[in-house]
């Protein structure tokens, strides 16, 4: 028989390769069921035997406890720079200075080109084949611990070699450099979302990724859609490092190391040239942000002999693209309303090339933005594009301004439905504060239905609009009362169309409350806040009926979020919505676990919070049990808990309940309360 011991190794080694083929490769060999479903069974087992958690197993990638600050590290090596070539002018005369160093100037060299990706340069030691740090690179001699940070990124294995199969041996100890980053939809997406959510929002990919890894709390940082791709070795025992840079790349991925495919090996100078103006053309097409091309000696040793000039090697040279940057006139500036009733101010700008595309409009951000840089209608701006980014302002060119240029004041009412428009204090946003105003209404549907929240099938981005436009859809709610004819009868709705968006409407009355709740958008409340407040109320009835206080007690809850809540549901309109979405007949209640009713109800009206490892029930057991006689159990402990249990190796909770005068049990107390009373 396995022990669980065994059976968690198993598991972990399963899960890591899997992460391996979906987040490496890209090639993922089961279904995310699948995944989930060996993701949950290590997560029983560890919750079972808490003792056997280790911080390398794939269930702590969603971070750990917070950390005041960061421990400087010591690199190994010092990590270099490069210095710049910006045409091929450059290269050749690189390649000329380097001649003196080399034993023969004239001698025939090799070389790699690799994508120089614009993140930020982490460094990771690996020994007897576990991840055990990863540290920024710092000043090049001394960087800051971030392990904790890096340990949440599925693309960093966490053991080396990933795949059971690969033939490489582990080498004892090996330091490995990489650059990690946003790839380029998901900061799209990711900005959109913190914007949304008046959360900071990121000038571009490279502050995204560095912000994402110098929080202090990692959980933060496992929220972030980061990755990275390697490229070196930077200090290493007992491997078979390859000498050729070529070889090292190809030796990094069967260590199950991300590395570029987009790198090319060039027997000449003159294919390096090549290749640059070829990446130059594709740079928009990747996703990822490159700021240019890193051109090395493929003779890793020959390279290294030939010194640095200060922190730059010799053997490599960093070919930059030239900045996405124009300048233009700004004709004007356009205000979108956004789901939660943000006005945001969007520029319309004179069209401009700028790397092959042409730019009409770009984002101004907010209003204090425009006041800080002192931004004015008609003003020539610099305006920056990088990658698949939307394009921004960078700031205007002060010394052409005429005079006619005029400053940029903030909307009084909303452009779309003119009710007045709101400032709250404290904020940078500017609201409309009309829940009917219709063009929130379009943004609040595309949100409602999307993956993220009700995952309704069938359910196009331009529907909600053109639903909206005709006036079927006037609430929230009214998607679940469309009537089969009466979008039969719309421009472009036939059988099928209309078919499968009523089966999708139907399907997602099935979603969880958390969903639900996540679909309507309360401000702040984004999908795991909403997980926390289902987790706690167990139904958005419970939900609606909480005070501010009672939800500001929740671990993860603060107090904007507790506010934005409380003031959503005492809204009488939003009342009104619920009841519509009651009567379309949405899920308000979580499920309960299967054994409910089966026990006594001695424990009803009675909450519990369980910590550590009790003698003889799993959590989940004690759970079950608590529920099966009436009882409720919650996440953290607060004023409203009135159990306590507790096994051994109990935590913070047991400090929480002690100082707020909670009552508390041992496994055998709970027993006999439920038996003496039944
Ligand atoms: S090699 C001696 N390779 O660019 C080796 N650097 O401007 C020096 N970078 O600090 C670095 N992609 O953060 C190298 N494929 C790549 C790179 C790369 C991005 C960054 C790295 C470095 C900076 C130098």
């Amino acid at each position: 028989m396995t022990t669980p011991q065994e059976r968690i190794a198993q598991l972990r080694d399963e899960i890591n390769f899997h992460l391996y083929r979906y987040h490496v490769l890209d090639s993922p060999v089961i279904t995310d069921a699948e995944y989930d479903a060996l993701y949950h069974e290590l997560l029983a087992l560890e919750q079972e035997h808490p003792e056997l958690v280790t911080p390398d197993s794939p269930t702590q990638r969603a971070g750990a406890e917070p950390l005041d600050a960061f421990q400087k590290v010591q690199h190994p090596a010092p990590i270099l720079s490069l210095s710049n070539a910006f045409n091929a002018e450059d290269l050749y005369a690189w390649r000329q200075r380097i001649g003196r160093f080399l034993p023969d100037p004239e001698m025939k060299l090799d070389y790699v080109a690799e994508p120089k990706l614009d993140g930020l340069t982490v460094v990771l030691t690996y020994e007897n084949g576990r991840f055990t740090q990863g540290a920024t690179r710092g000043n090049g001699e001394v960087g800051e611990d971030i392990t904790q940070n890096l340990r949440t990124i599925p693309a960093i294995p966490q053991r080396i070699p990933v795949d059971p199969q690969s033939k490489v041996t582990v080498p004892p100890y090996l330091v490995v450099r990489g650059e990690a980053f946003f790839p380029l939809d998901k900061f799209e997406q990711f900005n959109a979302r913190q914007l949304a959510e008046e959360k900071q929002v990121y000038m571009n990919p490279r502050n995204a990724a560095a912000g994402s890894l110098r929080q202090l709390d990692s959980k933060i940082t496992a929220e972030r859609p980061l990755t990275l791709y390697c490229y070196d070795l930077i200090a290493w025992r007992g491997a078979d490092v390859p000498d050729k840079q070529w070889d090292r790349l190809d030796y990094l991925r069967q260590l199950g190391f991300p590395v570029s495919s987009d790198s090319q090996y060039c027997d000449t100078i003159e294919k390096v040239a090549a290749a640059y103006d070829g990446w130059f053309e594709r740079r928009n097409q990747i996703n990822y942000e490159v700021d240019g091309m890193v051109v090395k000696i493929n003779d890793r040793p020959l390279a290294d002999s030939l010194g640095f000039v200060g922190k730059d090697p010799r053997g490599a040279v960093a070919m930059k693209f030239p900045a996405q940057e124009k300048t233009t006139k700004l004709l004007g500036v356009q205000v979108n309303v956004g789901r939660t009733g943000i006005l945001a101010p969007n520029a319309n700008l004179e069209p401009v090339e700028i790397g092959g595309v042409t730019v009409r409009n770009a984002t101004l951000h907010n209003y204090d933005e425009i006041a800080r840089k002192d931004i004015r209608l008609g003003d020539t701006v610099i305006v920056k594009r990088a990658g698949d980014v939307i394009p921004y302002i960078v700031g205007p060119v002060v010394d052409v301004r005429d005079g006619s240029e005029q400053v940029i004041e903030p909307p009084t009412h909303c452009p779309v439905c003119g009710e007045p428009a709101l400032r709250v204090p404290g904020e940078v946003a500017i609201y409309c504060d009309n829940p009917s105003c219709p063009e929130q209404l379009v943004r609040r549907v595309e949100y409602f239905v999307s993956r993220g929240a009700m995952d309704i099938d069938g359910f196009g981005g331009k529907t909600g609009a053109q639903l909206a436009e005709v006036g079927l859809v006037k609430d929230l709610a009214d998607i679940y009362y469309l009537d089969r004819d009466e979008l039969l009868a719309l421009e472009g709705f036939k059988d099928k169309k209309v078919d499968n968006l009523l089966e999708g409407l139907a399907a997602s009355k099935q979603q969880s409350p958390a969903r639900f709740l996540t679909a309507l958008g309360i401000r702040f409340v984004g999908s795991v806040v909403a997980g926390l407040l289902i987790d706690e109320f167990g139904s958005i009835d419970a939900l609606a009926a909480a005070s501010q206080e009672r939800l500001e007690e929740i671990e993860g809850i603060g107090p904007g979020t507790a506010v934005s809540v409380t003031t959503w549901f005492t809204d009488e309109r939003h009342r009104a919505l619920l009841e519509k979405f009651r009567q379309a007949g949405l899920k308000f209640e979580a499920e309960r676990p299967e054994n409910e009713g089966i026990g006594s109800q001695v424990l009803e009206g009675l909450t519990f919070v369980i910590t550590g490892t009790l003698p003889n029930l799993s959590r989940d057991e004690a759970k079950a049990l608590i529920e099966a006689h009436g009882g409720k159990v919650t996440g953290s402990v607060s004023k409203n808990t009135n159990y306590l249990l507790a096994g051994e190796k109990a935590g913070s909770k047991l400090a929480k309940a002690e100082s707020l005068g909670v009552a508390i049990l041992d496994e055998a107390s709970l027993q006999t309360m439920i038996q003496t009373q039944i």
